[in-house]
C-alpha cells in the first residue's frame, strides 16, 4: 500500500477447484447477475481496470461500467464515465479490432512487450491511478501475487468444479521463491457474502504490523460496509500484543445476536466477536478508521463504552468524527479513562474519501 503505486485489487470468479475458465474456446459463465453487479460497482470505484492480452484474446471484454447510474455518478464527480482500460499486451500484442480499442466509453493504454509490473504501476500512478482493479487472467493474477504487488483479492466462488488440467487456473505456479501470501502470512478475510449461489469473499494482504499498516487495512476494511447516506463507513481491527489479528468489524456488518445489523458499529462488532474473558484483550490495540462514538443515539452502549468494558488499553484512529451526524467526545473519554489514544491524521484523507458521500451531505 505504498503511496508511490496504486492500491491493487485482484478480481476474478473461479470454480471451487480454482479454475478461471474451462478449456473450451467458448466463454464460461462462472458467476451470476448479482455478482456481475458487484463487480460493476467495484469497477466504478476504481481508476483503472487491467487485464492481460490472453484475456483480451479469450473473452474480448469491453471493460466498461455497465450501470448508467454509476457512470452518471462518476461523471458528477468529474471522472470519466468508466475507468481507464489497461492491457498488458505482451510479446504478441492485441488485435486492433479488440473491443477495448474499438468500443467507446473509456480510454485504453496498451503496454507493448514484456514490462516490469513496478514500472507499469509507477506509470499508472503518474497518470493519476490510485485504485487499480486487475481482472485477470491466470498469468497476470499469478504475476501480481508472486511479486507481492496485490493489496486485495475479491473472488466469486462458483458452485461447481472444472477438473481439467488444460483449463486456466486462477493462480499458476509462482516460481522458486513461492507466493508471499503463504501459510506464514495469512491474508485478512475482510468480507464474505452469498450472492445467489455464488460465495463472494474479499481478502486484504497484510505486509507488516506497524500502526500505519494496520490502520490502513482498517480503512480498506471499511469499504466492505453496506453504503448508506446517513451513517459513516467505519472499519475496526483488534490486534493482540504479539501482532495476531483477533477480530475485525465494519459498520452494518451482520452478526448473529447483535440485533438489527443496520445499527451495528464497527468497533462493537469486532468486540462482540470475542469472548469478553479473552485475556489478550487486556493488552490489545483496537484500530478504528473513525473516532469511537460517544454518546450514541441508536443503542444504549457506545463504542467507547464497549472498548472500556473490554479493557482494551490502546486505540489507534485515523479521523476524528466531524460534528456532522453527532457531536462525539470518544477520544477524550477514552483518554480520561486511561486508554492510550493514538491519532494518525495522515490517514484521515483516506477515511474522508471512503465517506465522501456522507460528508458531502453535511
Ligand atoms: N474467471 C475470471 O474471472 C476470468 C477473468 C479473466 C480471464 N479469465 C480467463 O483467463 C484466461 C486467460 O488467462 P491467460 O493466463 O491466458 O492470460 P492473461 O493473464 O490475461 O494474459 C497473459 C498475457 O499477458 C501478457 N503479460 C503478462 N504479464 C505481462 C507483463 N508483465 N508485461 C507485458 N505483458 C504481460 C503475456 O505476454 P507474453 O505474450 O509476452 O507472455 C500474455 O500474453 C482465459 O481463459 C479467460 O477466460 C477468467
Ligand atoms: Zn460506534
Amino acid at each position: 500500500m505504498a503511496d508511490s503505486r496504486p492500491h491493487v485489487l485482484l478480481s476474478f470468479a473461479a470454480s471451487l477447484d480454482g479454475f478461471l475458465d474451462d478449456a473450451s474456446p467458448n466463454r464460461l459463465l462462472l458467476s451470476n447477475a448479482a455478482d456481475f453487479d458487484r463487480v460493476d460497482a467495484a469497477r466504478a470505484e476504481s481508476d483503472a481496470i487491467l487485464v492481460g492480452a490472453g484475456t483480451i484474446r479469450a473473452d474480448n471484454p469491453r471493460l466498461l461500467v455497465r450501470s448508467a447510474e454509476r457512470r452518471a455518478e462518476r461523471t458528477s464527480l468529474g471522472l470519466a464515465p468508466s475507468p481507464l482500460r489497461v492491457v498488458l499486451g505482451g510479446s504478441r500484442g492485441i488485435d486492433p479490432a479488440a473491443a477495448v480499442l474499438t468500443e467507446p466509453g473509456a480510454e485504453t493504454v496498451v503496454y507493448e512487450g514484456r514490462r516490469s509490473l513496478p514500472d507499469v504501476l509507477g506509470d499508472l500512478a503518474e497518470r493519476g491511478v490510485r485504485r487499480l482493479m486487475v481482472e485477470g487472467g491466470s498469468a497476470v493474477l499469478t504475476e501480481f501475487l508472486a511479486a507481492d504487488l496485490a493489496d486485495e483479492i475479491q473472488v466469486a466462488h462458483a458452485p461447481f468444479l472444472i477438473g481439467d488440467a488444460a483449463a486456466p487456473r486462477a493462480f499458476g505456479l509462482p516460481g522458486p521463491a513461492g507466493f508471499p501470501q503463504s501459510p506464514e502470512r495469512r491474508m485478512l478475510l475482510a468480507e464474505y457474502r452469498s450472492l445467489g449461489d455464488v460465495l463472494y469473499a474479499r481478502y486484504l494482504v497484510q505486509r507488516n504490523d506497524s500502526d500505519e499498516e494496520l490502520l490502513g487495512l482498517t480503512i480498506e476494511l471499511s469499504r466492505s460496509c453496506p453504503p448508506v447516506l446517513n451513517a459513516y463507513a467505519v472499519g475496526a481491527i483488534i490486534v493482540a500484543e504479539d501482532g495476531t489479528i483477533l477480530s475485525t468489524g465494519y459498520s452494518r456488518e451482520p452478526l448473529y445476536g447483535l440485533g438489527d445489523p443496520s445499527k451495528n458499529h464497527a468497533e462493537e462488532v469486532a468486540i462482540a466477536k470475542l469472548d469478553p474473558a479473552d485475556p489478550r484483550l487486556r493488552s490489545a490495540t483496537i484500530y478504528t478508521s473513525l473516532e469511537p462514538c460517544s454518546p450514541r443515539a441508536s443503542r444504549p452502549l457506545s463504542c467507547t463504552d464497549h472498548i472500556l468494558a473490554a479493557g482494551i488499553p490502546r486505540v489507534v484512529l485515523a479521523y476524528r468524527e466531524p460534528a456532522l451526524l453527532a457531536v462525539c467526545d470518544g477520544a477524550e473519554r477514552l483518554r480520561a479513562a486511561g486508554v492510550e489514544v493514538v491519532e494518525l491524521p495522515a490517514l484521515a484523507p483516506a477515511v474522508r474519501e471512503v465517506n465522501r458521500k456522507v460528508l458531502a451531505r453535511g
